[in-house]
């Protein structure tokens, strides 16, 4: 864990930087005085979209300008994503256990800026000490007049309500949570209209993850150009990693953007290379939605464009490290077994061809593969995501079928003579 804008508290490993005592201490919920008292909601937007800072919860839309979508009617909402079920992620997760109040805080500034009197923090179902200490610090919160009547002296009333999910991971995907949230089926709902528009309760809401939301603190405190200024132009900010895998020091990590793979996987005080000395097969490099790179791409610097030119994505932030003793296939059943688990069932291509794709993987790694499985493979991630290509054409009603196509597309382009030999020679061990 490295210390920057959003782990500040956390870099002495403090015991108590989920504490208001603590969060007091070191200027917290000062930026939303400052916001209450000296500055108009216009103020506020216009300092986040300044910051150029982009989402944090997958698809890096700038925040800014997705606030800008909101709709004039009223009442009107704001959700925070806490859902947190890309495999490979634990990032929103440290932010939740050990500095709650810095969302807390980021929430009210959020809300004040888009004129909203209900908040929700919508929590993964699994987490259940992250969502203690949420809870904890909402009622903290709320009795040093942080949030309800009059926040913070204003006249501003704000509530927040912690609901816990039941442990879907596409109840993640927005529209599914909104649904979840209000009682229903956790469905991804056809856009358009988009939650800026007809949201939570047909309302218009602002979804945004919690590491997008738990910025506005330091944003509002140090001016959205500030911000600006770190990183480079289009990956603005710094950004919480989740190193996972075969690397000798997995943990979340906060860095400026614009380093490379080398340096996150090898850096001495990041990933610290590969454990037991092995070598570098592949990495996942945004969750295991994200088409995955290999080492001729370690140089490659490590931004938002950047990962969009070859192919694949920051997403989550989750990146999940493979040593040369993986097995690609067996690594890519686990995804797509994954996503056939997850998938909703509302649209065919995603329902059939992710749970096609498991059973096509089984039988090649139980040794009964057939030549033309390559070919299938390929043919049904087609179908769920015509022409295979980043970011994915859908057939579908949100990005998850065509997230189950990654892993294919990536073992096919990166180790297809990996995968024939397993055809030809049989199963395990090939
Ligand atoms: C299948 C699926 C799962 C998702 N899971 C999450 C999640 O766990 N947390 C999250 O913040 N966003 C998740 N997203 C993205 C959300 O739909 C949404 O884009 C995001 O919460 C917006 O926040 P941001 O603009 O701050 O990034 C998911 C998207 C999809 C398609
Ligand atoms: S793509 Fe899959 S998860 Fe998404 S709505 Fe369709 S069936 Fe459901």
């Amino acid at each position: 864990m490295t210390a920057g804008i959003l782990f500040a508290r956390m870099e002495a490993h403090r015991a108590d930087s989920h504490t208001l005592e603590r969060y007091l201490a070191t200027g917290g919920y000062d930026a939303l005085r400052r916001a209450l008292a000296e500055m108009t909601p216009d103020q506020v937007t216009a300092e986040v979209k300044a910051s150029n800072l982009r989402g944090r919860g997958g698809a890096g839309f700038p925040c800014g300008v997705k606030w800008g979508f909101l709709a004039a009617a009223t009442p009107r909402y704001l959700v925070v994503n806490a859902d947190e079920s890309e495999p490979g992620t634990f990032k929103d997760r440290q932010l939740l256990e050990r500095d709650p109040h810095q969302l807390v805080e980021g929430a009210a500034i959020a809300a004040y800026a888009l004129g909203v009197h209900q908040a929700f923090v919508y929590v993964r179902g699994e987490y259940a000490r992250p969502a203690r200490r949420l809870q904890r610090a909402v009622e903290e919160a709320y009795a040093a007049g942080f949030l309800g009547r009059g926040i913070a002296g204003s006249g501003f009333d704000l509530d927040l309500t912690v609901h816990l999910g039941a442990g879907a991971y596409i109840c993640g995907e927005e529209t599914a949570l909104l649904n979840s949230l209000e009682g229903r089926r956790g469905e991804p709902r056809i856009r358009p209209p988009f939650p800026a528009v007809a949201g939570l309760y047909g309302r218009p809401t602002i979804v945004n993850n919690v590491e997008t939301i738990s910025n506005l603190p330091w944003i509002i405190t140090h001016g959205g150009t500030a911000y600006d200024a770190i990183g480079p132009e289009g990956s603005r900010g710094t950004r919480l990693f989740s190193l996972s895998g075969h690397v000798r020091r997995p943990g979340n990590y906060e860095v400026v953007m614009g380093l490379t793979w080398r340096d996150l996987i090898f850096g001495e005080h990041l990933g610290g290379g590969m454990r037991a000395g092995r070598g570098l097969k592949a990495w996942i490099p945004g969750g295991a939605s994200a088409p995955w790179l290999v080492p001729e791409h370690l140089d490659e610097p490590v931004t938002i464009d950047d990962a969009a030119r070859l192919g694949t994505m920051l997403g989550s932030g989750a990146v999940i490290v493979m040593d040369e003793t993986t097995d690609v296939v067996a690594a890519a059943l686990s995804i797509v077994r994954f996503f056939a688990h997850e998938s909703c069932g509302q649209c065919t291509p995603c329902r059939e061809g992710t749970t096609w794709m498991q059973r096509v993987l089984e039988r090649i790694l139980r040794g009964a593969g057939r030549p033309a499985d390559l070919d299938l493979l390929l043919d049904i991630s087609d179908n769920i995501s015509p022409g295979l290509r980043w970011p994915p054409a859908q057939t579908t009603i949100c990005p998850l079928g065509p997230s189950a196509t990654a892993p294919i597309v990536s073992i096919m382009r990166h180790f297809r003579p990996e995968v024939e030999a397993r055809v030809t020679r049989g199963g395990a061990g090939g």
